[in-house]
C-alpha cells in the first residue's frame, strides 16, 4: 500500500479540463508517492478555502486519484457544494494542498479472472487509474443520470454506458448491464465505485452469484487518516470499519449491505 508522507504537500495546478458535467483537475506532483488504484487524497485550495470574514473555514475534501500521467495527478470533480465549487474554479498556477495517497486500494484479480469495472457518476474516477494498471481484458460498465454526465465515460476506454433517462446507451441501471455481463462470464471479479444505492445493487448481485467484488465506498470524512471515526460503516457480523483506513476499497464479503448513510457529510467547523 502506498503511504502518504506525514504532512500535506503544496502542489501547483496545471489545468482544469471540462468533461461534460464534470471537471478534470490536473496537478503537478512529480515527486509524490505512486498511488494504488482506489486510493484518495484530501484536497483543499491554498486560497479562498473559507475562513474569511463572515465565512466558515472548510475542511479538506476527499477525492479519488483518477489518473497519474506525466508527473501529474488527475482528479475528477463534480460541483456539489462549496468545496467542490472552489476546486472547480482553480486555474493553472494556483496552489492546492494535498494529503495522500490515503487508504486501501483495489487488489488485482487472482487466478486469471477477468475484471468487470462498474462505475456510477463521479464514482468512475478510481476505475480510470485501475483500468490503466490492469493487465488483460476488462469490461467497463458505467451508469449516469443523463447525457452531460455520461460524457465522463471518456475517462475510460471502451465503456458501455447506461443512463437513467435513456439519453445515452442502455435506458436503465448500470446493474442491468452487470447482470448480463455476469451471465456471459460468471467467473469474473467485480470492481465498483459509485453512489450507495448502486453499490448495494452490485453487492447483492455479486453475493447471489458468488462473485467476488471490491467496492470503493464514500463516507463523510473529516480527517482522512483514521483519527476522527467520522467515516465508520457497520461491518458484517458486528463492529465497524473506518472507510478512510480500512477502505475506501472494501471486500463486499465484509459488508452486510451498503447504506446511504455511509455518505453522510461531516460538518465544517463553525465560523
Ligand atoms: C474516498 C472518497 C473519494 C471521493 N472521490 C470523489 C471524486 O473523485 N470526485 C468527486 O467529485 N467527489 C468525490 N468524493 C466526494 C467528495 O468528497 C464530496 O463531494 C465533497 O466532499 C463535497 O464537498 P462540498 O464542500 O463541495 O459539498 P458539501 O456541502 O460538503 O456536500 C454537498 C452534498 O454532497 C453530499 N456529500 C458530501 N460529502 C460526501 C461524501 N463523502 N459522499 C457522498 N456525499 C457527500 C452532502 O450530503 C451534500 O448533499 C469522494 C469522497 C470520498 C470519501
Ligand atoms: S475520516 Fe477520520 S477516521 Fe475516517
Amino acid at each position: 500500500m502506498s503511504q502518504a508522507p506525514f504532512a500535506r504537500r503544496l502542489l501547483t495546478v496545471t489545468g482544469l479540463d471540462e468533461l461534460g458535467a464534470y471537471r478534470v483537475l490536473r496537478v503537478a506532483d512529480p515527486d509524490g508517492p505512486e498511488p494504488e488504484p482506489g486510493q484518495f487524497a484530501m484536497l483543499s485550495a491554498l486560497e479562498g478555502w473559507g475562513g474569511g470574514e463572515h465565512e466558515r473555514p472548510l475542511l479538506a475534501r476527499a477525492f479519488s486519484i483518477a489518473r497519474r500521467s506525466g508527473g501529474e495527478s488527475h482528479f475528477l470533480l463534480e460541483d456539489v457544494g462549496p468545496g467542490t465549487q472552489r476546486l472547480c474554479e482553480l486555474r493553472a498556477g494556483d496552489g492546492l494542498w494535498a494529503l495522500g495517497p490515503l487508504g486501501r486500494g483495489f487488489a488485482a484479480p487472482e487466478g486469471g479472472r477477468r475484471a468487470i469495472l462498474v462505475g456510477g457518476g463521479v464514482g468512475i474516477a478510481p476505475l480510470a487509474i485501475l483500468q490503466d494498471q490492469l493487465e488483460g481484458p476488462t469490461s467497463v460498465l458505467l451508469g449516469f443520470r443523463e447525457r452531460s454526465r455520461a460524457q465522463g465515460a471518456a475517462l475510460l476506454d471502451g465503456a458501455r454506458v447506461a443512463s437513467d433517462d435513456g439519453s445515452v446507451g442502455h435506458h436503465g441501471l448500470v446493474t442491468d448491464l452487470l447482470v448480463a455481463e455476469l451471465q456471459r462470464d460468471p467467473e469474473a471479479v467485480v470492481y465498483a465505485c459509485g453512489p450507495a444505492g448502486m453499490l448495494e445493487g452490485v453487492r447483492a448481485i455479486c453475493e447471489r452469484g458468488g462473485v467476488p467484488a471490491q467496492l470503493a465506498l464514500e463516507a463523510g470524512m473529516a480527517c482522512g487518516f483514521g483519527a476522527c471515526f467520522g467515516c465508520v460503516v457497520p461491518k458484517r457480523g458486528g463492529g465497524y470499519l473506518r472507510v478512510c483506513v480500512d477502505g475506501p476499497v472494501i471486500d463486499a464479503a465484509e459488508l452486510e449491505r451498503v447504506d446511504a448513510h455511509a455518505a453522510a457529510p461531516i460538518g465544517d467547523p463553525p465560523a
